[in-house]
């Protein structure tokens, strides 16, 4: 049926639409039209055949409708929900450690050089440029950070940009600041974001993790957050020597989870990731506050920190998105995050074959919808429902030259089609594949031609 008539729309597409809901983890619309206002939302989505009646309502013409190919398809845009900025320069590098001595060792050193602000600027228009793909999620350090969301407004990004908080390193000792300076800065960081009213990038108040802060910066930052209603994020049960640590830091408390939840640092606007080894009765204070993990599988493994088991997780009723969690993740790739949740979990289907392994399509809805929910964004983003953005990836599985062309013509067009299209997609594709990046409904596809 018709719906009624309020904004103009902008672009109108007729193809398919792969997205998730809470009910079931893919719904395909064949032969379909959706409408994009100029206000980038969804104005419609409705069938082909409802064309003539479409075009009445919303006053479009034929000639502005763009056409998919046939083995094209629309997807929600991959949301990463933990992603560090300041740890691109070393993607896919000096991953033989676990956690804490690598942190030590690699990252402390690798973070305190962003103090210089070139080298900070050449980095993070890197990091916004080659994570065009997706709306993702960045931490940053210090006197820098104005550089990452300037860059992520710039080209179109959305994104939740936070500045990493320390006040404890034994390790590298001037990389590290004093809980008064850590609010002064994290203060300052959120009302220069707030003033400069990007419409796409937000704040995220960002304690590195338990052993990096004192409890009176996890204070400040509890406060700050609750008094500007903002989101939060951290690091939570990656590794068990962590969580031993952070048992011997904070003797007072009952669990890890509880150290954060103390400091009204567990809200539902906050998004923690790993919790490879959190207990029941954590879970439970997770969901009761409604906050979310962000399931980091790359880098679980990659540090032999843990195996996240997902639909224990999902029963706890937790809300759960994906991240890549680079430099501990060595790829920036959500299609990447998306395979190794599915490895994982078959990881736990072989030490226990009572575990009930993740399908490919529960995968791809943490990817899209799941991550949207974990952020407190479901309302916005995630899926193709009317009054969301249009945040959309165009996804050709066969292109020319892409890593599909292997597949004999008898195969191509036969057995890849519809639910079909998306398993090669996800499971081998790459920005080959990705033809159009639609964020908000502008298209900000080529970063990398127009620099
Ligand atoms: N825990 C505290 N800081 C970090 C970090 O930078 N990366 C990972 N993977 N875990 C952390
Ligand atoms: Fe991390």
């Amino acid at each position: 049926s018709c719906a009624e008539r309020s904004a103009p729309v902008a672009r109108v597409f007729r193809g398919t639409f792969m997205h998730s809901s809470g009910s079931a983890p893919l719904h395909i619309l064949e032969d379909a039209l959706l409408g994009v206002n100029e206000q980038g939302k969804i104005s419609f989505v409705g069938a082909a055949h409802e064309v003539d009646c479409l075009s009445k309502t919303w006053g479009f013409s034929s000639s502005q409708i763009k056409e998919l190919g046939p083995q094209e398809f629309f997807m929600p845009g991959l949301i990463d929900t933990h992603i560090h900025a300041s740890q691109y320069s070393y993607t896919g590098t000096a991953l033989d450690m676990p956690l804490l001595q690598w942190l030590n060792t690699y990252t402390f050193p690798t973070e305190a050089n962003y103090k210089d602000l070139n080298f900070s600027k050449d980095v993070y228009t890197k990091v916004v440029v080659s994570w065009c793909e997706k709306f993702c999620f960045l931490a940053s350090r210090l006197h820098n950070f104005c550089s990452l969301f300037f860059f992520s407004d710039k080209f179109g990004q959305r994104a939740l940009v936070g500045k990493v908080c320390m006040d404890v390193n034994k390790a590298v000792k001037h990389y590290k600041e004093t809980p008064e300076q850590s609010k002064k800065e994290t203060n300052r960081f959120v009302h220069e974001l707030l003033r400069r009213n990007y419409p796409l990038v937000m704040p995220i108040v960002t304690p590195r993790f338990a052993v990096s802060c004192s409890p009176q910066l996890l204070s400040h930052l509890g406060d700050i957050a609750k008094n500007n209603n903002l989101h939060i994020q951290s690091h939570i049960s990656e590794n068990k020597e962590e969580v031993n640590l952070v048992k011997e830091l904070f003797p007072s408390c009952q669990s890890y989870t509880e150290v954060y939840r103390k400091h009204n640092l567990l809200t539902d606007k906050t998004v923690m990731a790993h919790g490879c080894h959190l207990t029941d009765s954590e879970l439970k204070l997770f969901r009761d506050a409604g906050a979310a993990i962000s399931h980091c599988p790359n880098s679980n493994i990659s540090l032999c920190s843990g195996m996240l088991d997902v639909r224990r997780v999902l029963k706890s009723k937790v809300k759960l998105g994906l991240g890549t969690d680079v430099a501990g993740g060595y790829s920036p790739s959500m299609l990447d995050a998306i395979r190794r949740a599915l490895d994982t979990s078959k990881a736990l289907k072989i030490k226990d074959p009572q575990h009930e392994t993740l399908s490919f399509e529960e995968v791809f809805r943490l990817a899209t919808l799941g991550g949207s929910q974990a952020l407190c964004l479901e309302k916005k983003t995630g899926s193709f429902e009317v009054g969301k953005d249009f945040d959309a990836l165009l996804i050709n599985p066969l292109v020319q030259d892409g890593p599909f062309d292997v597949f004999p013509d008898d195969i191509v067009g036969t057995v890849i089609k519809a639910e079909h299209a998306l398993h090669p997609f996800d499971s081998a594709g790459d920005d080959r594949n990705i033809r159009e990046v639609y964020i908000s409904g502008k298209r900000v596809v080529p970063f990398q031609k127009s620099l």
